[in-house]
């Protein structure tokens, strides 16, 4: 196998830790529109911590964003370099106009509206700090979510990039390009883009060369984002790909791990940022009906002997979509 661009298709989730969970809902659900999808927990360690999903209307692979609220357990991360710096949606042509009023009239932080790679860009803030942008992609037909307040003709479509945040380049494009077979399309100044086969939404990746920003924590905690995952088919492509990854001498690729909705495996990648890859056959179908996605806390057959301790730990989130999806 010459690199596993026959395998992985792209970004399939982004997950971050933020502040408050009911905040995070807000801002997801209400501010950028897209559908409050999974209420689950972190499958690792000890304490309860919400893991929150937001996607398209279907939650496609590609549209879902995850976040670990941490304000409750009062962790916080340090943002710098060796982390994904900004997660990107896209969204129609001519659409940054009511994105940039949209985020005026309702007090989110947010940039002004410029151009790179030949598309139009709007940066703006989760309240926790994380920083997101929309770009405009006319290219990019898949389904949304609309809101009382996002019409289909605005609202967010899925990804369209992460930029990563990189102290040396060099190594970071080795491993992008000959492990996983992304290819350099351009370069702006300190920003190198990325795609991988067909290019476009979700299968772009953008490196920020910040030699000088200090490396940024990668903890779970508020602030930061944690890892980027690609979508692979099954099992065996999964298996295919540590196998694949381990024999070049990333041996630091980890077990393969049961998530529930999908298996995944995680390695950290030379410029610091944690990249997992994920299995796309089962889904956030498993346990709730699709019109029901979102509505409740969900756990995983492993941690339901926890449930009642889980549920009085947690804070309680309101869903403000439920009712409209149904
Ligand atoms: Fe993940």
């Amino acid at each position: 196998m010459e690199n596993l661009s026959s395998i992985i298709h792209g970004i399939h989730h982004v997950t971050a830790g933020v502040e408050g969970a009911q905040e995070d809902v807000d801002f997801f659900a209400t501010i950028v529109g897209q559908r409050f999808v999974k209420q689950t927990v972190l499958m690792d360690g000890d304490v309860p911590i919400y893991h929150l999903y937001y996607g398209n209307r279907k939650a496609e692979i590609g549209t879902v964003m995850t976040s670990f609220p941490y304000k409750q357990a009062g962790v916080y991360g340090r943002r710098g370099s060796g982390q994904v710096k900004i997660t990107g949606y896209t969204v129609p042509e001519g659409s940054l106009d009511f994105w940039l009023n949209r985020f005026e009239t309702k007090n989110i932080r947010h940039g002004a509206i410029e151009e790179r790679f030949g598309q139009k860009r709007l940066s703006f803030f989760h309240p926790c700090g994380l920083e997101f942008e929309l770009v405009e992609d006319g290219n990019d037909k898949r389904d949304c979510f609309e809101t009382d307040e996002i019409s289909e003709s605005v609202a967010v479509r899925g990804f369209h990039s992460v930029t990563m945040s990189i102290r040396e380049v060099d190594e970071q494009m080795r491993f992008f390009t000959d492990v996983l077979g992304f290819r350099l399309k351009g370069q702006e100044g300190p920003y190198y883009q990325l795609e991988l086969n067909e290019g476009g939404a979700a299968r772009t990746v953008i490196f920020k060369h910040e030699p000088d920003v200090p490396q940024g924590s990668w903890i779970n905690g508020a602030g930061i984002v944690h890892h980027v995952a690609f979508a692979v088919d099954t099992d065996e492509e999964l298996k295919k790909i540590r196998h694949h990854i381990s024999g070049i001498g990333y041996t630091d690729i980890s077990d393969i791990k049961d998530r529930h909705y999908f298996h995944s495996c995680y390695v950290r990648s030379p410029g610091g940022i944690l990249c997992e890859f994920t299995t796309s056959d089962i889904g956030l179908a498993i346990d709730e009906a699709e019109q029901d996605l979102g509505s409740t806390l969900m756990l995983p057959p492993w941690k339901l002997d926890e449930k009642e301790q889980i549920f009085n730990y947690l804070e309680p989130v309101v869903n403000p979509q439920i009712a409209k999806v149904k």
